[in-house]
């Protein structure tokens, strides 16, 4: 599995995001399309990316009752997405049946990874809140192994923690990483952040990075440099 550089796409609208990556001459990167692009868009906007050539993490976190997940999933395997995620939370048996729907009849399905606790949850309101009495950290690393466990390719979280999921869940188990920055740039909202080229010595496997992309003067050349630091 090759390290990657995953752009945020995240716009409102299919001429916002079209005319982003139409900057992109020389190369196609993998692209991140999240619910608000999802739900503005419906699926065309999944054909239409991935007819341009690029490969797709679609990020809409799926969580409900597992006939429910594995007959969503099949719709998103039949839209040939790369890559695209549950909540750990839904638990195993949900998360068995996202695979099972994923899986196309030839057997090849995309990249399926969960999300442990939303980075937006603190240990405080989930633990007074949703009544789960343990320190976060031990939370998230035991909602990977129940990733792991169901046969999930991989988790999110953030760089900081993926040589502990590594640890845990063994290295072929994939970290997808948000929270990146350049050393010289904007952190904006984002509270823990490493650079590329750090994610990338902690063991990151795909980098997911949006403002720091499409925000720029320059995005080709911002989108060259996360890779040039994360992949060398
Ligand atoms: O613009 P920025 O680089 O902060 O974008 C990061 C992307 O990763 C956004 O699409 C954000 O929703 C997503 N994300 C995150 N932190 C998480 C999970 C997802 O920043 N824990």
């Amino acid at each position: 599995m090759g390290k990657d550089v995953i752009i945020a796409c995240d716009f409102n609208s299919k001429a916002e995001v079209i005319a982003f990556l139409e900057k992109f001459k020389d190369e196609k990167p993998f692209v991140k399309i999240g619910m608000e692009l999802f739900y503005a868009e419906g699926p065309d906007i999944v054909r239409t990316i991935k007819g341009m050539g690029h490969k797709i993490f679609l990020d809409l976190k799926l969580h409900d009752i597992p006939n429910t997940v594995k007959k969503a999933m099949a719709v998103l395997s039949g839209l040939d997405v790369d890559m695209c995620n549950v909540h750990a939370a839904g638990t195993k048996g949900m998360m068995q049946a996202a695979l099972e729907g994923l899986t196309r009849a030839d057997g090849s399905r995309p990249l399926l990874i969960a999300v442990t606790q939303l980075t937006s949850t603190s240990e405080e309101v989930m633990q007074q809140e949703l009544w789960i009495d343990k320190p976060i950290d031990e939370t998230v690393m035991h909602y990977a192994k129940n990733t792991m466990e169901a046969g999930l390719d991989g988790v999110v979280c953030s760089p900081l923690e993926a040589g502990k999921v590594h640890a845990v869940c063994g290295e072929k188990f994939l970290t997808i990483t948000p929270g990146v920055r350049f050393a010289d740039g904007d952190v904006g909202d984002q509270k823990r952040v490493t650079t590329p080229a750090k994610a990338k010595e902690l063991g990151s496997d795909y980098i997911v990075v949006g403002r720091p992309i499409t925000q720029a003067a320059d995005p080709v050349a911002a989108y060259r440099r996360c890779v040039e630091e994360f992949v060398g």
